[in-house]
This record gives structure tokens, sequence and C-alpha cells, in this order.
């Protein structure tokens, strides 16, 4: 059996370090707000190119906390699109506002600017561009088109950590952006985390407010706030595996790069990587008409799979479970992506074997 993700392996390979970061934190017992913490945010915000990370409890927190302090609230609308995971929706209504869909670019899965026009009223005030898969969206263009509308910009960057859009990282992009350490991210916690990155000082200190019960000083509470802060121990395990980050995401380029070469001509639809763009491949998601069908033939086959995600957001229950006409192409996707291994401690052999069962599968179908 090759299996779809397995953290062990990365936890195995990092044991003696991770518990080493583990009894510091122990042993120091500050566990809320501390120094492991600010050095994570600091580490990020560099890479990322802008000033502040604010860490959070969680990638949904991020993105809720970042909508709040750029003052998204009822009345507003949010561009976002119709196919991602639900928070890069939910997360919207949390603020008091509301989503407006936006189809997708079929290939790269990004929403789809210029549907993004089409969508527009008087009340957007803000867009939620989403870099699925680890592939960018088109940031330029949501900048130029966000600049033209006064619309305030949030990436969700939850499974994109270290991709590049135009040469510059995203995260870095927007007025703020989320990352999530969602175990299974690039750059996975031991639990749930999530950052704020952002370049405006006023962005970061509202998002420090709020995740810290809205206090502007000890036991002084001005506006409404939440309990959500990045642990000390999550920051500290964390600190630990961004050390391996880079090399990490280059071996899941290798490997998208080896099933690139293998899995060409057998009618699959492969992730493209467009000019300016840097994939990071937090999923290798393929695509096939007949994708039930496959992902049966490949669990056969022992190679385990994930469709991410097999509804549109906007087709959910919670979103009134409808829009297959105005969304054609987020609802095609939802059919026929499939996810397969692609996770930094696949070994080549396996690889090789789960593009074997690929090709012979779609053969077969
Ligand atoms: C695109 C996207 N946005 C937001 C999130 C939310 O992150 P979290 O699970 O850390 O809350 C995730 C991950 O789960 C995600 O994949």
């Amino acid at each position: 059996m090759i299996p779809f993700i397995d953290l062990t392996r990365q936890h195995a390979a990092l044991r003696e370090d991770l518990l080493a970061a583990a009894a510091r934190v122990l042993d120091g017992s500050q566990f809320v707000l501390g120094g492991e913490g600010q050095a994570l945010e600091a580490a990020l915000a560099g890479r990322h190119g802008v000033r502040h990370g604010v860490g959070v409890a969680s990638g949904t927190d991020a993105l809720r906390l970042a909508l709040l302090a750029l003052g998204v609230g009822p009345g507003d609308e949010v561009l976002t699109p119709a196919f991602s995971f639900i928070a890069s929706a939910t997360t919207i209504v949390m603020t008091g506002a509301a989503p407006v869909f936006v189809d997708i670019d079929p290939e790269t899965y990004a929403l789809d600017v210029a549907a993004a026009e089409r969508a527009l009223t008087p009340r957007a005030r803000a867009i939620v561009p989403v870099h699925l898969y680890g592939h960018p969206a088109p940031m330029d263009r949501v900048q130029a088109f966000a600049r033209a509308h006064g619309l305030a910009v949030v990436e969700d960057a939850a499974q994109a950590v270290g991709a590049v859009w135009a040469g510059r990282p995203v995260g870095g992009w927007g007025d703020a952006a989320c990352l999530s350490f969602y175990p299974t991210k690039n750059l996975g916690a031991c639990g749930d985390a999530g950052m704020v990155l952002t370049d405006r000082e006023d962005v970061a200190e509202r998002v420090r407010r709020l995740r810290h019960h809205g206090d502007v000083a000890r036991y002084r509470h001005d506006e409404l706030g939440y309990s959500s802060r990045l642990d000390e121990l999550q920051a500290a395990l964390l600190s630990v595996k961004l050390r391996r980050l880079d090399a990490w995401t280059e071996r899941r380029r290798r490997i998208a790069a080896r099933y690139r070469d293998l899995l060409g001509g057998v009618g699959l639809g492969l992730p493209v990587e467009r000019p300016g763009a840097r994939h990071v491949y937090h999923l290798f998601t393929v695509r096939h008409a007949q994708r039930d069908a496959l992902q049966k033939a490949l669990a056969d086959r022992g190679v385990g799979t994930a469709v991410h995600y097999p509804l549109p957001v906007p087709g959910q229950r919670v979103f009134g479970g409808r829009g297959e006409r105005e969304y054609p192409e987020a609802w095609r996707a939802a059919r026929e992506v499939l996810s397969i291994p692609s996770f930094a401690e696949l070994t080549d052999d396996e690889v090789e074997r789960v593009a074997a069962a690929v090709r012979e599968a779609c053969e077969q179908l």
C-alpha cells in the first residue's frame, strides 16, 4: 500500500530535533505568546518580504481575523472562488459579510479575474484569492483589479507556503495573507496553527489585538476579540520544520516533474505551472472524466488518493446547495479532480509505482 500521505515518516526523521524543541518549551513553561512564537513570526514574515507575521490558532482564524482587521463586516461583499476549501468562504460569513462566489480558471483552479469583474457590485469590499493546491493565483492581475475597485486583498496561502508569482512570494502580495499549519500542510504543526502575514502596521496591530480578546493593555478591552493565539509548543516545532521547508519543497517539485514525465499521453489532465509561477505541489491533482472509477482502480492497486474537493463551495448546504449553472468550471473540477500521493518523504520507487498504477488504470478505463 502506498499511502496518500504519511506524516510518521517526517516525524521519525526529525524526532530528536522535535523532542529537543518540545523540551525547551516545557522547561521554560511559557506556553502562550512568548519568544518561540515571535521567532517564527519574524522568520516567516522575512521569507515573505513583509514586516509582520502574527501567529494565530489556525489558518481559518488567520483568514477571519485578517478580514476583520481590514474592516470587513455586515453589509459588505467579499469575492472568493467557488472551488476551494470551505474556510475560504465561511470566514467571510463569520465577519458578518457575504461571500460572492467567482468561477475558476480550469487550468490553475485560481479564481478567474474576468469572472470577478463580472461579479462586482458596489458592496464589494475585499477579495480572497486562493493559491489552490500550491499553484499561485495571478496576483499581479488580482492586485490591479483590487486597486481599480478599492478592494482589500486577503490571500489564502494556506496551501502555498513557498510558492512564487512573478518573482514575489505568495503571501507577500495582498493587504494580508493567511498561512495554515494544519499537520498535512507543506509546513505542518503537530496540531492546529496558522499565521497572518502583512506589511501593514495597522493590520498587524489589529490582528494582535483580535487574537487576544481585543485587549489594548492588560485587562483593557476596547473591542470584541477572540482567544486565538499560536501556542509556543507549536511554534517551536514549526521552527524545526521550517529549516527543512526549502528541501521539502524541492523534493515535491522533483516528484511532480517525475510524474509529469511518466504520466503523459494517458488521457489524464496534469497540473499546469504557468510562466512566472513556482508551484509547491501541496497537492499533485490530476483530472479525469471517469474520476471515481480511476480512484477505485488505484485503491485496488494499493495507491491512496483523495478528492479535493467533491463539491464546490456554493454547492454546500451551508451556502444554499446551488450554483452548478453559474460556476460550471467549479462543478466540472469537483467531478474530475483526484490528488495522488506527493508528500516529500515519498521514495523514488513509490513515485514510479504510483505512476505505473495510474497509467495502467487509465489504459483500462
Ligand atoms: C485553502 C485553505 N484555506 C483555509 C484553510 C484553513 O486552515 P486551517 O485548517 O488551518 O484552519 C485550509 C486548510 O485546511 C485550506 O486548505
